[in-house]
């Protein structure tokens, strides 16, 4: 690939964005399957998924066609009324998920999230009871005030104090830690499978186990944000399958990301026990569920399913990792399946060599100041997979 020069337009430097984001350097016009193309013409290959999001890749037809279909049918009526796509969902996801359970669709991760929180305090029986949450330090929840609280890094809740009171934070893959913060105001232990957003760091080898263990112990909820890890990115349909016992069950899960392969919807499933907490009026949301996001996200299960995709992250992650540990810049690979980072040698500026990359049509993102995130979809090819590893190999010489 030719290095690419960007040119985002005059236009877009005075378009009235708050300024949440850095000050964006290319345009996207189009995409299909793992490429992108910006308003220039270029091509590039998307190793990034927007954050995880399109594991069936951009434009899928199968997504497309449901989308479009349920377009012309019913996009909306609110959650007063049933509809058939998100019935459907709803069903699927509690059978991947193992059953027993019941779902509750909001339309992001923080959204989510946000549901197990209160879900949690319902159950616990609030201010008089259990209402208090711990969580890891280095995760990340989202960005709604509850979710930001959850989220263990200080430095993102220095600017918004003061956060909503009930959240604990402790070292993250220590299961002593968690104990040791549990009080009988605790109502909930939440924990990525893999901290994504805080470097791409899989829990230790019986981390999850031992947390299950504590929860039932002691009689707490083992909340699970699958947000980033759900639905085949790690190489199993969700990241606790890599760390469970065979059968065990976190008592709530929490999913958004590749649900809608890019349509916004986040999901978050408890067991029917714990789920049965909230009563009418509790929770709700306007648009969660609503049947266009839900076809969308019945259609990703549905091709997930048929062409067994989680086994076939795995497998193309195996030949992603092998490539990056090649690299003689890769000072290590950690991560699972296609969530991987590669953390670069002293002295190399992952931001600086994310540009780079993105200047030579590879799309990634700079996880930390030293680790570069790749997450392709899941339907990633071997040759783009190759063809990655040479622009890498380039860009790092
Ligand atoms: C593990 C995890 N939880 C929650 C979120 C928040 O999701 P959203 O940005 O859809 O609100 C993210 C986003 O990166 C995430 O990685």
């Amino acid at each position: 690939m030719s290095a690419h020069a960007f040119a985002v337009d005059d236009q877009l430097e005075r378009c009235p964005f708050m300024p949440t984001y850095a000050p964006p350097q290319v345009l996207f016009v189009r995409g299909s399957g793992t490429q992108l193309w910006d308003d220039t013409g270029l091509r590039y290959l998307d190793f990034l998924c927007g954050l995880g999001v399109t594991s069936l890749g951009h434009a899928h037809p199968e997504i497309t066609a449901a989308v479009a279909r349920q377009a012309e049918t019913l996009v909306h009526v609110s959650n007063l009324f049933a509809t058939r796509p998100a019935a459907g969902l709803a069903s699927t996801l509690d059978r991947l998920l193992g059953g027993g359970g019941q779902v509750f669709f909001a339309n992001s991760g923080a959204e989510a999230n946000e549901c197990a929180i209160k879900l949690a305090r319902r159950w616990g029986g609030g201010q008089h009871g259990r209402w208090q949450v711990i969580s890891a330090y280095g995760s990340f929840h989202g960005r709604t005030m509850a979710a930001l609280a959850a989220t263990g890094q200080p430095t993102k809740h220095e600017p918004f104090q003061p956060l909503p009171p009930g959240f604990r934070h402790v070292a993250w893959g220590d299961v002593d830690a968690v104990a040791g913060a549990v009080d009988d105001t605790v109502a909930a232990v939440l924990v990525e499978p893999v901290q994504g957003e805080g470097g791409v760091v899989p829990a230790p080898p019986g981390y999850l186990a031992g947390l299950r263990e504590l929860c039932s112990d002691l009689g707490l909820l083992l909340i699970l944000d699958e947000v980033q890890t759900g639905l085949g990115r790690t190489g199993r349909w969700f990241g606790f399958h890599h760390d469970l016992p065979r059968g065990a069950q976190p008592d709530v899960v929490t999913l958004a990301k590749a649900l809608g392969n890019g349509v916004p919807i986040g999901a978050c499933w408890a067991r029917s026990e714990v789920a049965a907490s909230f009563r009418p009026g509790d929770h709700g949301t306007t648009y969660g569920g609503q049947p266009l996001a839900a076809a969308a996200a019945l259609a990703v299960l549905g091709v997930m399913e048929r062409d067994g995709l989680p086994a076939r992250a795995d497998a193309a992650g195996r030949r992603l990792r092998k490539g990056l540990e090649s690299l003689p810049a890769v000072a290590s690979v950690r991560g699972r399946g296609l969530l991987l980072a590669a953390e670069l040698n002293p002295g190399l500026d992952a931001r600086d060599v994310q540009a780079k990359l993105l200047s030579r049509g590879l799309v990634t993102n700079a996880v930390t100041p030293t680790a570069i995130r790749l997450c392709p979809p899941l339907t990633v090819t071997d040759d783009e997979i190759d063809e990655a590893l040479a622009v890498m190999a380039q860009v790092l010489q």
